[in-house]
C-alpha cells in the first residue's frame, strides 16, 4: 500500500495534487511520501515485535538526508556501504551505535572513519578485509565489533544482477569455511566477534530462499557457539521484494517474513537485525515526467517523455517493469493506446516500456512512474549533461524540495581547466 492515489480524477501524493508539485518544481522530478516511508518501516519493526531487533534501513535505496531523518526519528538504524553513506547517516543524526557497515570493498579510510565516528558493527566480507579492520582498530586502540558475512550458496530466484547468495557471487565467505574464518577472527585482538551476517539478494518474491539461508545460519550459530564464539546477533540482510506490477505480483508481506524469522531463529535467543531497502523506499516514491512528443513510428507509437534512463536506470539496466500512469485519471471506457515509452537520451536502451497499454496521452501531459522510490534517484547520473532531477518530499498537505535541480552553470563549473588551456 502507498499514498499515491487518484482523488477527484487527479493523482495525489498524500494530500497534495502531483500536478501542483509539477507546476512548482518543473519536470521530471522524484516525489516521495513520508507516510509511506513511515508505514513501511513500522511494518518491519512490528513484524519483529517480541524479539530484540533493529531494522537497519539499507540507505543505498534512497539516501536523501530528509528521508534518513524521517526514518531515524522512528528509531531506524542504517545499513551503509561506503564512507559517503556513513557520512550521510551521521549527518542525518543517526547515532553510531545504530549504523551497520556492509560492503565487499571497505577501504582503510572508510574503516578508520567508522571506528572514529562510532558504529554498531562491520559486516566483514573477507579475510583480507578482516586483517585491515584489525590493523586500524589496533592503531586507534579500540576493538571493532564484527560479524562475518557468510555466503550460504542459496538461489535467491531473482534477477542475476541482484542475486548475491550463490557461491559464484563476490559476496561473503563460503559458509563451508566459516569455522576456520571465525577461529581466525577470534585470534585477532582488534576484533570482537559478535554475530553472523547474511544477505542473499534483492527483490525476492518468495520466502523459501530466505528460509533456506536462515536455516543454514541457525545451524552455523550452534556450531560456532560450540566452538566457543559468543554469537549474540544475526544480521539477516535485506531483499524482500515489492509488487512492481500491481496486476500480477504479490510478494510475501513483512509480517510473514517476520514470522518466518522467528520460526527459524527464535530459539537461538539472538538479537535480530534486518536491512530492508527496497520495501521501505520503493513504493514510497514516484518519478513524474512530462510527455514531450507523441511520435508515429512505422508500426508503433512512441511516447517521448522528459525523464530518461539517466534519471531512472532500472528498466535499461535490469529490464525492470515500472507501472506508468497518467497524472490525470483516465475516464472509464476511454479507448487506450499502446506506446513505446522512451526518454530523450541518444541510446536505444533509453526505453522505459515497450508496447505499454495505457490511456491516450498528448504532449504536455504528466505521467508518473510508480515504485521508483528505491534505486531511482540514487542511481541517477548526469549523462547527456542532464541535471540530476529534484527530489520532493510530501508530508500530509505540505511538500518540500529536498534536493533542488542544479543549474547548467553549477554543473559546468564543477569542471576545472588545467593551466595549459
Ligand atoms: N543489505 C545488503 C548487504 C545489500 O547488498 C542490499 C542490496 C540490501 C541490504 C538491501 O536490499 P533490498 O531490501 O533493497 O532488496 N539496484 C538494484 C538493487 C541492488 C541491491 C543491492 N543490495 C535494483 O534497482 O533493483
Amino acid at each position: 500500500m502507498d499514498h499515491f492515489l487518484y482523488r477527484d480524477g487527479k493523482l495525489f501524493a498524500e494530500d497534495v495534487p502531483v500536478s501542483e508539485i509539477a507546476a512548482a518544481v518543473g519536470t521530471p522530478f522524484y516525489c516521495y511520501s513520508t507516510a509511506t516511508f513511515e508505514r513501511h518501516f513500522r511494518l518491519f519493526d512490528e513484524a519483529l515485535e517480541g524479539t530484540e531487533h533493529l531494522v537497519c534501513y539499507a540507505m543505498k535505496a534512497a539516501s536523501n538526508q530528509a528521508i534518513l531523518k524521517t526514518l531515524a526519528a522512528l528509531g531506524a538504524g542504517m545499513d551503509v556501504v561506503s564512507g559517503g553513506e556513513y557520512a550521510r547517516a551521521k549527518a542525518a543524526g543517526v547515532p553510531g551505535e545504530r549504523i551497520v557497515f556492509s560492503g565487499v570493498g571497505k577501504t582503510r579510510d572508510e574503516i578508520h572513519a567508522a571506528l572514529t565516528g562510532g558504529l554498531r558493527q562491520f559486516n566483514v566480507e573477507s579475510e583480507p578485509e578482516m586483517a585491515v579492520i584489525n590493523d586500524v582498530a589496533l592503531e586507534l586502540g579500540v576493538v571493532a565489533p564484527i560479524t562475518v558475512r557468510v555466503n550460504p550458496d542459496v538461489d535467491a530466484k531473482t534477477h542475476a544482477k541482484i542475486a548475491t547468495g550463490k557461491s559464484e557471487n563476490k559476496f561473503g565467505i563460503p559458509i563451508s569455511r566459516a569455522r576456520e574464518v571465525y577461529a581466525h577472527a577470534a585470534s585477532l585482538p582488534g576484533l570482537k566477534v559478535i554475530g553472523i551476517d547474511v544477505h542473499i539478494g534483492s527483490q525476492l518474491t518468495q520466502l523459501e530462499p530466505f528460509r533456506l539461508a536462515y536455516r543454514k545460519v541457525a545451524e552455523l550459530t550452534e556450531t560456532l557457539r560450540a566452538d566457543g564464539h559468543d554469537i549474540q546477533r544475526l544480521d539477516l540482510g535485506g531483499g524482500l521484494g515489492i509488487p512492481y506490477e500491481r496486476s500480477n505480483e504479490a510478494p510475501p508481506l513483512p509480517v510473514e517474513y517476520g514470522a518466518m524469522i522467528k520460526e527459524e531463529l527464535g530459539h537461538l535467543g539472538c538479537e535480530i537485525e534486518i536491512e530492508p531497502g527496497r520495501l521501505i523506499a520503493g513504493n514510497a516514491g514516484i518519478m513524474v515526467s512530462k510527455v514531450i512528443y507523441v511520435k508515429e513510428g512505422e508500426d508503433r507509437e512512441f511516447m517521448i517523455v522528459d525523464g530518461a534512463m539517466n534519471d531512472l536506470i532500472r528498466p535499461a539496466m535490469y529490464e525492470a517493469h515500472h507501472d506508468i500512469i497518467p497524472v490525470v485519471e483516465p475516464t472509464p471506457g476511454e479507448e487506450p493506446a499502446a506506446y513505446d515509452i522512451v526518454g530523450p537520451v541518444c541510446e536505444t536502451g533509453d526505453t522505459f516500456a515497450k508496447s505499454r497499454t495505457m490511456a491516450k496521452v498528448e504532449a504536455g501531459d504528466l505521467i508518473a512512474f510508480r515504485s521508483a522510490g528505491a534505486y531511482g534517484a540514487v542511481m541517477s547520473s548526469e549523462y547527456n549533461t542532464r541535471p540530476l532531477i529534484p527530489e520532493v518530499l510530501v508530508n500530509g498537505d505540505q511538500f518540500a524540495v529536498i534536493r533542488r535541480r542544479p543549474t547548467f552553470d553549477e554543473m559546468i563549473n564543477r569542471d576545472t581547466i588545467p593551466e595549459w588551456l
